[in-house]
């Protein structure tokens, strides 16, 4: 029997735990800052800044009460030292790891670092929580393990080949925690995320996500390229969801739902294309002219899948996941959130 995303928030709210979140700075560990402090729980930060921004703390301190964001604590430091990530960990009950260094280019361009953050790193982490005996270590890993596996939509027990050295490291944390719950009787749940989006997810540099990119590309008249032909489709998720399935993985007690990997999306698909057609509309309601904007196709890009889409079965099974924002819902949240930041 699993519990509702409502009674788990209720539940929280009258017990507080004691959380650790890595990656707190960026995209995915602001989001859930936010929503575990709006919560009154007591939040353990840890991040680097290789990627997250000062601003985004900043952000959240601004959304959340005086006395809320006195519950949280930040420790600037990196996860592929040990004795930091043993500091964070220290009297944590629940772990939500999410540092890493994402995006598959990057992974291209410099295996080494990617490998150094994403496994190391992430070995670092579970070592300090299976000593600090966490309660439940709840990490993100990525739809990214699906690899060569043509089949859709993907369900967690069928994977191909990993396809770049990203995928190849979020493989490794899935096998890591694997084998720590079975040598050391830890308790750990893999979230595979799929193509996460919305507010504070970062539009600049090389590596940024798609949604971004496009969001600021056409809010500020610059050229939005499309690798490929547009058809290539993915499963995009409102990030509302990943800090539901987050919340759910990290208090759930069904020893069947424990020790496992989840895919966590919304079981849909969207074309380049639609997501073009998606953001231009929404950005031709601030700024005039954009009826015409058209995207300038260019070479599909290596390491990339050409479809992918979730089957959340599992989730909804076994954690109680209910996705709560469509793809066009999230995008207008985040349509509001690029406008305030464009130039
Ligand atoms: N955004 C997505 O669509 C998506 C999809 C699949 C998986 N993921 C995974 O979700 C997690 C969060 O991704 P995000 O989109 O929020 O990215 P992000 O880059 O915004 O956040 C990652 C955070 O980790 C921090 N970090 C990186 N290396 C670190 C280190 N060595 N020590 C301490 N902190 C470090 C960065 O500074 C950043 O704040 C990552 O593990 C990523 O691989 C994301």
């Amino acid at each position: 029997m699993t519990n509702s995303y409502a009674s788990v928030q209720e539940t929280l709210r009258k017990t507080p735990r004691r959380w650790l979140i890595t990656g707190v700075a960026g995209f995915i560990g602001s989001n859930l800052l936010e929503t575990l402090l709006k919560l009154d729980q007591q939040v353990v930060g840890l991040d680097n800044f290789a990627t997250g921004h000062q601003k985004n703390l900043d952000v959240v301190k601004s959304l959340v009460s005086a006395e809320q964001w006195a519950r949280f604590a930040f420790i600037e430091g990196d996860i592929t030292h040990l004795d930091t990530c043993q500091k964070a960990a220290s009297g944590v009950d629940y772990v939500l790891h999410q540092a890493a260094l994402g995006s598959v280019p990057r992974s291209l361009e410099n295996p080494l670092r990617t490998n150094e953050t994403n496994v190391t790193g992430f070995l670092n982490m579970l070592v300090a929580s299976r000593d600090a005996k966490v309660r439940k270590f709840v990490y993100a890993a990525s739809s990214s393990t699906y690899g060569d596996h043509p089949g859709l939509p993907k369900v967690e027990d069928r994977i191909g080949k990993p396809l770049s050295p990203y995928a190849v490291t979020k493989y490794v944390n899935e096998l890591y925690a694997d084998v720590f719950a079975r040598s050391y009787g830890m308790a750990s749940i893999g979230l595979r995320y799929f193509n996460v989006f919305g507010p504070r997810q970062d539009p600049n540099g090389a590596y940024a996500a798609v949604i971004p990119k496009w969001f600021y590309s056409l809010l500020n008249g610059e050229t939005v390229f499309i690798n490929g032909d547009g058809s290539t489709s993915r499963d995009f998720c409102y990030v509302a969801n990943t800090v539901q399935a987050n919340i759910l993985a990290a208090v759930a007690e069904d020893p069947a739902a424990i020790n496992q990997v989840y895919n966590v999306a919304l079981g849909d698909r969207t074309t380049l294309n639609e997501l073009f057609e998606h953001i231009r509309a929404m950005v031709a309601q601030r700024r005039a002219n954009m009826d015409d904007v058209k995207p300038t196709y260019r070479d599909f890009r290596a390491g990339d899948v050409q479809h992918s889409q979730a089957d959340i079965a599992k989730a909804r099974t076994l954690l109680g996941y209910e996705p709560t924002h469509r793809v066009v819902e999230g995008l207008r949240l985040a349509s509001d959130w690029y406008a305030g930041l464009s130039r």
